[in-house]
C-alpha cells in the first residue's frame, strides 16, 4: 500500500497546513468524501425514506447501500443493526438510559474511560441508585483482567468498556471481557471510538452486544458517528428520541414503535453525512484495516524513538509501542501541557491536543494536571514525526524544567 500516495487524496495535506497529530479527536477527509457530501448537496438534496419522487429514492437507495457497507466492513448480524448517530456519546447514552437498570443493579467500567462512558451511568447512579464498580488497571494505564474479574458479581447487569483509551492507547481485550460479562447474564457494550479507526473490527467475533462509534474519527463527515447492537439487543431497547420516521402506525391514543433501525432515527437524518460514510468506508475497506493499523502501529514506534530521550518528557501511559495504540501521551517537567501545544503549533504548526481529553477521573486519580497527546492516522508519514520531535525537543530544552542541566 502506498501510504505516501494516499496522502495527497487529503486536502488538508495537499494545502500543507501543518502536522496533524489530532486524528484521536477528529480525524482529515480524503476528496472522495468531500465529494460524496457535496454529491448530496448537489444532485438530491432532499429527505430519504418519506417521499416517493426520484430524488427522494435516490436517497433512500444510498441511505440503505450505505448500511449495507457498514455491516460488511464490520462484520454485523445484519444492516438493520447499524444505527446512524451524531458521535460515540450518543450510542453510549442510548444504550446507558435504554437498558432499564433499577436500584441495586450493578454496571462495571474501567478506570480509564472517557468521561462519555462514566457520566451516563453516574447520572443513572443518582437517578435510579445503580451502582457502579471498575477494573483498576496498573500505574501505566495496562488492563487488568484479574481486577476485572473482582469487580463481577451477579448483581452485574451491565459492562461498558472503552475498546481503546483516548490517553493510554492501551487496548482492552473485549472479547475476554464481553465471555466473562455474558457468563454473568451482564450486556456488553463497547465504547469503540478510538479502535474502530485503527484496527480490524469484527463485531460477531468481539461479541459485544452493542459497539458506538464516531465516524468523524475514521475519515467520515464531522456528526456521524454509529450504534451496532445485535438484533436480540436492539429488540428491547427503546430510543432516547421519539418522533417522525420511528414509529409504525400512530393514532390519537396509541403508537406501535418500528423496528430497528428506524426506531433509533427520530426524524430528518443527516444524509450528506450518510453519503460521506460510504465512502470514507469504501475508502478504509480499499486500503484494507490491517494495513492502516500496521501503518500506524510503524509510526507510533518510529514516535516513542525520536521522543524517549528528550529531557524532562515522561510518558502516560505505556512506553512500549505494542501495548498502545495510535495515541502517544506525555508531559514535559516544568511546563503545562497546554503550554507545550501552542509552542508546537506556533513553532512549526504541529497540532496536537492537550488537556485531560475528556478523560477526567483517570487524571484526577492519578493527581496529574494533563498531557499532551499526539495522535497519528493513515495520512501521517515519518516527516511528520520528525518535525513534531524536532519542535517538542526545542520546547522542552528552552522552556522545560530540566533546560538547565545542559548548562553549568
Ligand atoms: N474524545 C475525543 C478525543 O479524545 C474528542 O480527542
Amino acid at each position: 500500500m502506498d501510504f505516501g500516495r494516499l496522502r495527497m487524496d487529503f486536502p488538508t495535506m495537499r494545502e500543507d497546513r501543518g502536522v496533524y497529530l489530532d486524528s484521536a479527536c477528529q480525524s482529515l477527509r480524503p476528496d472522495s468524501v468531500i465529494a460524496a457530501v457535496t454529491e448530496y448537496y448537489t444532485k438530491c438534496p432532499v429527505c430519504g425514506g418519506r417521499s416517493v419522487h426520484h430524488l427522494a429514492n435516490e436517497v433512500s437507495v444510498r441511505v440503505d447501500e450505505t448500511r449495507e457497507e457498514l455491516c460488511s466492513f464490520f462484520g454485523g448480524e445484519s444492516p438493520d443493526c447499524f444505527i446512524f448517530t451524531k458521535n460515540t456519546t450518543e450510542g453510549l447514552n442510548t444504550v446507558a438510559r435504554g437498558l432499564g437498570l433499577r436500584r441495586g443493579d450493578a454496571v462495571v467500567t474501567t478506570d480509564t474511560e472517557h468521561n462519555s462512558n462514566y457520566v451516563p451511568w453516574l447520572m443513572l447512579r443518582d437517578s435510579q441508585g445503580i451502582r457502579m464498580r471498575m477494573s483498576r488497571s496498573g500505574k501505566d494505564g495496562v488492563f487488568d483482567i484479574e481486577s476485572f474479574k473482582e469487580a463481577m458479581g451477579r448483581d452485574v447487569k451491565a459492562v461498558s468498556v472503552g475498546h481503546c483509551s483516548n490517553v493510554t492507547g492501551c487496548v482492552v481485550p473485549v472479547k475476554d471481557v464481553a465471555e466473562i460479562a455474558h457468563d454473568y447474564g451482564a450486556k456488553v457494550i463497547v465504547d469503540g471510538a478510538q479502535a474502530a479507526p485503527h484496527m480490524k473490527i469484527d463485531m460477531k467475533k468481539l461479541g459485544a452486544d452493542f459497539y458506538a462509534l464516531s465516524l468523524h474519527k475514521m475519515l467520515g463527515p464531522s456528526g456521524m458517528g454509529l450504534l451496532y447492537g445485535t438484533g436480540e439487543a436492539l429488540r428491547s431497547l427503546p430510543s432516547l428520541e421519539y418522533g417522525g420516521g420511528t414509529v409504525g402506525l400512530v393514532t390519537y391514543d396509541n403508537v406501535s414503535f418500528a423496528p430497528a433501525p428506524d426506531r433509533f432515527e427520530a426524524g430528518l437524518q443527516d444524509y450528506a453525512g450518510i453519503f460521506g460514510t460510504k465512502a470514507a468506508v469504501e475508502y478504509l475497506e480499499k486500503i484494507g484495516m490491517d494495513n492502516v493499523a500496521a501503518h500506524d502501529r510503524s509510526l507510533m514506534e518510529y514516535m516513542y524513538g525520536e521522543i524517549k530521550d528528550i529531557k524532562g518528557l515522561s510518558f502516560v501511559g505505556p512506553e512500549d509501542p505494542d501495548l498502545r495504540s495510535s495515541v502517544m501521551s506525555f508531559n514535559i517537567a516544568g511546563l503545562g501541557a497546554h503550554d507545550v501545544a501552542m509552542m508546537l503549533d506556533s513553532i512549526d504548526g504541529i497540532m496536537v491536543r492537550s488537556g485531560m481529553h475528556c478523560a477526567h477521573p483517570f487524571f484526577v486519580s492519578r493527581g496529574i494536571e494533563g498531557s499532551v497527546r499526539a495522535s497519528v492516522y493513515l495520512y501521517n508519514n515519518r516527516e511528520d514525526i520528525d518535525r513534531f520531535a524536532a519542535a517538542l525537543r526545542k520546547v522542552a530544552d528552552t522552556f522545560g524544567g530540566f533546560r538547565n542541566t545542559r548548562r553549568p
